[in-house]
């Protein structure tokens, strides 16, 4: 007879636990999400994401200050403009709260990495992620000229990486073509290259204010049950350019996450969205989950299934933790 396998022998106490583990969480593995919006002294948390804020540009300094003291390596900044238009031209500005975000984080803390989200939902009056044709549908084509000004417009301002998040077809040759033709070779482009049309977005549409106000996005959007097809998206945005390819939502699209990593060997970005963020904050308010491990592990499970960085409005919360255990041993 065959001795049983003895698994629990390596998982007797914490030090071989901790040795043994396979994947590791790390502060650099980190992007935080700011909402930036124009106006000034404005800091408003927003009722559906607790914890998380709107910012006016001068609020948004001392945020600045607390994200580099906990050594958060980059951020993703979303616009909130002044006012909106049809077509999301206002984007453009290059006094827009998010350009204006831009110079102040390269000017006074050089070494976050910014990110920008490429999109014209939070920008547009009837909040599509494009413009729209007479008969209402949103316009391809139309839409990607748009994206690469503000792509651009973002580059000018001092942007290191931009992320567009509309799925248009085609936005990442656009937006690579407009960047080289200005001299931005350097600026890196991550494709929100298989975003599926999610239920999970709901307190982001809060955040940004940019739910569509007809319809839904599920024309440009990936449908929940197509992991294949997301292998296609991805494929497409790899040969437009894309230097790094994220999955959205996150934990309920690991399988894709897998998938991704496994076929294409690119740096692969999961996106904890809102509403992940959302349950756990809740559920933790009603006493029902322990709020840190399930965050750490929901992270680490990100991680595990290929994510080399995960986008999280647990950033700050998940930070604080490595850092009180960095020196555990
Ligand atoms: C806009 C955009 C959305 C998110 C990121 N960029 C919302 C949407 O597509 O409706 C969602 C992020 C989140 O839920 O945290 N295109």
């Amino acid at each position: 007879m065959f001795p049983i396998q003895r698994m629990r022998r390596l998982r007797r106490n914490e030090t071989v636990r901790n040795m043994l583990q396979e994947t590791q969480l790390s502060t650099w593995d980190l992007i935080y999400p700011l909402f930036v919006c124009a106006g000034t002294g404005i800091k408003k948390e927003i009722s559906s994401l607790p914890g998380v804020y709107r910012f006016s540009v001068d609020q948004l300094e001392e945020e600045a200050r607390e994200i580099a003291a906990l050594k958060i390596p980059a951020v993703l900044l979303f616009g909130l403009p002044e006012t909106k238009d049809a077509q999301g031209l206002c984007s453009l500005s290059p006094n827009g709260p998010v350009q204006q975000a831009i110079r102040m984080f390269k000017a006074k803390f050089p070494q976050i990495l910014v990110i920008t989200d490429v999109c014209l939902c939070e920008y547009t009056t009837h909040g599509h992620c494009g413009v729209l044709t007479d008969s209402g549908e949103v316009d391809n084509d139309a839409t990607l000229s748009i994206l690469a000004q503000q792509a651009l417009s973002h580059a000018q301002a001092g942007a290191d990486w931009v992320a567009p998040s509309d799925m248009m077809d085609g936005r990442i040759a656009a937006i690579r073509k407009m960047l080289d033709d200005n001299h931005f070779e350097q600026v890196a482009v991550l494709s929100y290259a298989a975003k599926f049309a999610s239920a999970f977005y709901g307190p982001f549409r809060e955040a940004a204010d940019c739910a569509p106000k007809f319809g839904n996005r599920k024309t440009y959007q990936m449908n929940p049950g197509n992991a294949l097809e997301a292998l296609r998206e991805v494929a497409e945005d790899i040969q437009e350019g894309a230097d790094l390819v994220m999955v959205k939502p996150a934990l309920a699209y690991l399988d894709v996450v897998r998938a991704v990593k496994d076929t294409f060997h690119m740096p692969t970005v999961a996106y904890h969205v809102s509403g992940e963020y959302a349950m756990v904050k809740a559920a933790a308010r009603c006493g029902w989950l322990d709020e840190e491990t399930v965050m750490m592990e929901s992270l680490l499970s990100m991680k595990r299934a290929g994510a080399d960085l995960m986008i999280t409005y647990y950033a700050k919360e998940a930070a604080r933790l490595l850092q009180q255990r960095r020196n555990d041993p």
